[in-house]
């Protein structure tokens, strides 16, 4: 990854998506590749509390985790090379997307099917995450289902992330952030000049159906299917 143009323009690459997905390991990868170190929000919660996330909601509550979570989001640097990840449930507070849209944030959702995810997360794992274990198989589908569509609906950029190496998932990362950092200097500079300034959104490449989970091909899961894809690669960290 080391050898991609990552471009003058500080990038704040944060990645997103369901629990299990692998957002800590490819994060890692793409931190190491930036140059930087990986800003992870569920860290930065349990460093400040000096307790795990699980602890966190089990004796104070998740209402009281998503304000520690939103205050963690308000300390990432703007407009810096910085890799973050998220917690899978942050994206649920409008609040914070915008706090990462002010801060230059491109959004990457990386995204898998629910049942790679449940092949991945062994049962420690799955302990370790209070709202995965407080859920039944409906529940949990359910709120795949729903978060798909927010993640979805708030990113710049879709990466598949079952199937392959979790270097290799970092190096599309980079290469298509870049490719959006890289437009916004663009613009920023024609903006310089006199001429129209696209703000993030309007900035967004069109996303290839191959990345696109409700592309007009089908839903995810049939792509993925016909695509074989198998539990492995990107898996949690945890
Ligand atoms: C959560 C996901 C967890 C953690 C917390 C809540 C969620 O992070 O923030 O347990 O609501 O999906 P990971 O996505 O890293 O597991």
């Amino acid at each position: 990854c080391g050898a991609i143009w990552v471009g003058d323009l500080g990038m704040l690459v944060v990645l997103t998506g369901f629990m299990g997905v692998g957002k800590t390991t490819i994060g890692n990868r793409l931190a190491r590749a930036l140059g930087v170190s990986l800003m992870d929000t569920d860290e930065m919660v349990e460093s400040r509390c000096g307790m795990s996330v699980r602890k966190i909601v089990e004796d104070r509550g998740e209402k009281i985790f998503r304000r520690f979570e939103t205050e963690a989001i308000g300390m990432l640097p703007a407009r810096a090379r910085t890799a973050v990840s998220l917690g899978g449930g942050a994206l649920g507070r409008s609040k914070n997307l915008q706090s990462l849209r002010r801060r230059g944030g491109i959004i990457v959702y990386l995204e898998a099917p629910l049942g790679v995810l449940r092949t991945r997360l062994r049962r420690t794992q799955t302990e370790a995450r209070p709202l995965w274990a407080k859920k039944g198989p409906g529940g949990l589908a359910l709120l795949f289902k729903k978060r798909s569509r927010a993640y979805e609906g708030s990113a710049d950029l879709v990466i598949r992330a079952s199937g392959r190496p979790a270097t290799e998932i970092a190096r599309e990362v980079i290469e298509r952030a870049s490719e959006i950092s890289n437009g916004k200097a663009d613009a920023d500079q024609s903006s310089s000049r006199g001429k129209v300034v696209r703000d993030s959104r309007q900035a967004r490449p069109a996303r290839s159906a191959a990345h696109s989970p409700i592309s007009a091909g089908g839903p995810t899961r049939s792509s993925h299917e016909s695509a074989g894809v198998q539990a492995g690669g990107a898996g949690p960290s945890r």
